[in-house]
């Protein structure tokens, strides 16, 4: 699998997903502003990956500032940060890299600005690290709720891609398969950007994993068929009682599979939870542009000056989710039980 980010030298490059699958082509961060760019313009998405890009961003960022003194460079990185943080606002991933990556310099004063720019870029760097490392120990987890021969449906693209590497959901169906499970995939195609179509099917056919794409609107008919045995998304946050922020669309084939009685598994790292939010309605959904909807690449679709309502993501009400699986194991309901005992071991 071509790797989702990495460091070249002094830069940061990152596979451009808005070509994918087309094209594999480069995309290089040369200052932290390239990176908040290429967050906000989907060369680089998916809340795993949105962190690990955040914190490679800021020790980008922390490189190239001329401080002489500890607190005049902690002022300038925090300024950086806070710039980071406003780059996408649902993924709660990007907020808890920049707090990790804050943590750093904050535990580092009186150092040199060379001591704690070389600790800011080895912290990155294990970050990327833990993160695939992470989603290894989701997969293990998850896979024993696979069944073999089963048919798994996801929505958007929670794979090596979306993360640092290996991926979340689909580090689930990928355990599954390199146990010996003889599984398929259903992937949505996920209007309006395509992550099923462009990623999660080009990522599950290079893996030799057998995937079939459907148009977002044939979930609900497939389930009610019974040829779909399980459903397996990402999530972008989660709030304190279970409640999980994904791609939009994730809320209807939520819906969609208690009423066929499918389970739906939500796979995500524990840096997706976030305990300071009671309720899914607390989390930010973007809203996106326009164009994402009338236009299909540079054509355009839909009547000039049609409204369009654009949200990038929906919040799935924790009643739906079957079970959360992360690295630290499984967590079933009741959730805000279940989730603060999680974050508390
Ligand atoms: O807009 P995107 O492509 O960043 O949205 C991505 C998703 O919604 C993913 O399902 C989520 O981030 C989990 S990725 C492991």
């Amino acid at each position: 699998m071509i790797p989702t980010i990495e460091w070249s030298g002094r830069h940061i490059r990152m596979v451009d997903q808005r070509k994918l699958p087309s094209k594999i082509d480069w995309y290089t961060c040369r200052g932290y502003k390239d990176v908040i760019k290429a967050i906000q313009g989907m060369v680089i998405r998916g809340a795993p990956a949105i962190g690990v890009a955040a914190a490679m961003g800021l020790a980008l960022g922390a490189h190239c500032i001329t401080a002489k003194s500890y607190a005049a460079f902690i002022r300038r990185f925090k300024k950086i940060a806070e710039e980071m943080l406003l780059a996408r606002p649902t993924a709660v991933n990007l907020r808890w890299a920049v707090e990790r990556m804050t943590g750093v310099v904050e535990n580092m004063g009186g150092r040199s600005g060379g001591d704690i720019k070389l600790a800011l870029r080895k912290e990155s760097e294990r970050i990327l690290a833990e993160d695939i490392e992470t989603n290894r120990r989701m997969g293990q987890h998850g896979q024993h709720l696979v069944p073999d021969g089963a048919t798994i449906l996801t929505h958007c693209n929670a794979g090596s891609l979306a993360t640092g590497g290996y991926g979340t959901a689909l580090g689930v169906v990928r355990a599954a398969h390199e146990n010996g499970k003889r599984i398929e995939v259903i992937a949505d195609e996920t209007r309006p950007w395509l992550q099923g179509l462009r990623l999660t099917a080009f990522e599950l056919m290079e893996d030799g994993i057998p995937v079939s794409v459907i148009a977002d609107n044939a979930a609900g008919s497939l389930m009610r068929q019974k040829k779909i045995n399980l459903v397996i998304t990402g999530a972008d946050r989660i709030a304190a009682n279970g409640d999980v922020a994904n791609k939009i669309g994730t809320y209807q084939v939520a819906v969609l599979a208690k009423t066929n009685h499918i389970p739906f598994y939500v796979a995500a790292p524990l840096s997706t939870i976030d305990p300071t939010l009671k309720r899914g309605e607390m989390i930010p959904v973007e809203e996106r542009g326009r164009e994402e909807i009338c236009q299909i690449g540079k054509l355009q679709v839909g009547p000039s000056g049609v409204c369009v309502l654009n949200p990038a993501f929906d919040i799935t009400p924790a009643k739906y989710v079957s079970s959360i699986i992360t690295e630290k194991g499984i967590i079933n309901p009741p959730f805000i039980k279940n989730i603060k005992r999680l974050l508390e071991m």
